[in-house]
């Protein structure tokens, strides 16, 4: 059978608009900050029993569509073998970031045999699931330009100028290392599939920051890559950036199933920058969270009737992830909102 996402993410016919949040799993919950105490987070990420219970959590308490597997963007970095933590606050740290040809040529190869608790974590996750009604699972990767920026400057990052530099002055070498990182990518995404994830998502965080120039020299060509090498899998795929207004139509070129939008671009306007009839994720302000319910409803019902007019189908989700001191009752209250209404606009 196969599940309302799936089939909003290739447009078919739903009798409800799906639903899932970015950073459903995470600090907005309670039970997510208890299971967390004591243990680093890249353990955590690869640890099965804590993987599955931390992807069911927001399952139960919010209802949504989907879970996404718990993992992070750096998980195939270290399961390859290269020192990364993340520190609590601050993101991804790199030990030894990556800025000369010597150090691109030793990058080790990430293979399915380093990660046999992602099929672990997937399976256990994914039959789980299966014992509810209507409930995709998603997996995911980070894009091979937001890698490389982590990569790059060895963290977390305001202006990306050691990546940028290389870009432009090193294309050869930049290109080399994007090619590299999109092998990972996949590979990750792979065992997600392999082991029964049913669609993912490629995150492409940061390439806002990259005119539709600069991302369709530099970046556009690998992760095109990523999507055509996992075409096989027949699954539906996401492909979200933040701040990726300006980039939706050379995004939406990639050759991913589904656009996610970024909450600075109005939905409607999103719905003429992506491929005719192709899906639509978003894509509310994750800050209107923190407003009075009166004044969210109306923002929740507008994007909902702005999905239903699009000419593919809409996953309802936030324009990036929950915020960490999110209040963890507003997200199920936004879920049976977006049913409520796409059910009635659909019988109707
Ligand atoms: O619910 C979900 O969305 C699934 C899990 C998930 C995490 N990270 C868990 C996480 C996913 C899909 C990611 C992807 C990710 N990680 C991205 C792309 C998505 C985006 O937000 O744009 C990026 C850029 C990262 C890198 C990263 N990892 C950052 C910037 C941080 C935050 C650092 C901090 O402490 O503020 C992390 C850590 C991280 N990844 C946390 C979670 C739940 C917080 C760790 C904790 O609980 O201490």
């Amino acid at each position: 059978m196969t599940t309302t996402l799936v089939r909003a993410a290739r447009s078919q016919p739903v009798d409800r608009t799906p639903v899932w949040f970015m950073r459903q799993a995470g600090r907005s919950l309670p039970e997510y900050r208890e299971l967390r105490q004591g243990n680093q987070m890249l353990e955590a990420c690869r640890t099965p029993d804590l993987v599955t219970e931390i992807t069911l959590q927001p399952v139960r308490r919010h209802n949504v569509d989907a879970a996404i597997f718990f993992s992070d963007i750096v998980v195939p970095l270290q399961a390859a073998g290269i020192d990364v933590v993340i520190e609590p606050g601050v993101g991804p740290v790199i030990a030894h970031p990556v800025r000369t040809q010597a150090d691109i040529d030793s990058l080790p190869e990430l293979t399915a045999e380093m990660m046999p608790d992602i099929t672990e974590s997937i399976s256990r996750t994914a039959a789980e699931l299966a014992t509810r009604d209507d409930t995709a699972l998603i997996g995911f990767a980070g894009a091979p330009f937001t890698l490389a920026s982590y990569l790059i400057e060895g963290g977390p990052s305001r202006n990306h100028e050691k990546t940028k530099a290389m870009m432009a002055g090193a294309p050869e070498m930049f290109s080399q290392l994007l090619a590299k990182l999109a092998a990972m990518s996949t590979t990750f995404i792979d065992v997600q599939l392999s082991a029964g994830a049913q669609a993912f998502q490629l995150f492409d965080s940061w390439a806002g920051y990259l005119s539709p120039r600069d991302y369709r020299t530099h970046v556009l060509p690998h992760s095109q890559r990523v999507f055509s090498d996992l075409a096989g899998h027949d699954v539906p795929s996401i492909h979200f950036g933040v701040q990726t207004g300006e980039l939706l139509p050379a995004m939406s070129e990639a050759g991913s199933t589904v656009v996610g939008a970024d909450f600075r671009v109005e939905f409607t306007d999103a719905s003429t920058r992506v491929q005719p009839g192709q899906a639509l994720q978003g894509n509310l302000d994750p800050a209107l969270l923190f407003a009075p319910w009166e004044a969210l409803q109306p923002r929740i019902e507008q994007i909902v009737r702005d999905g239903l007019s699009h000419s593919g189908g809409h996953i309802f989700n936030l324009g990036h992830g929950v915020l960490p001191s999110t209040d963890p009752e507003v997200p199920g209250r936004i879920v049976d909102e977006v049913h409520r209404i796409s059910t009635a606009l659909l019988s109707g």
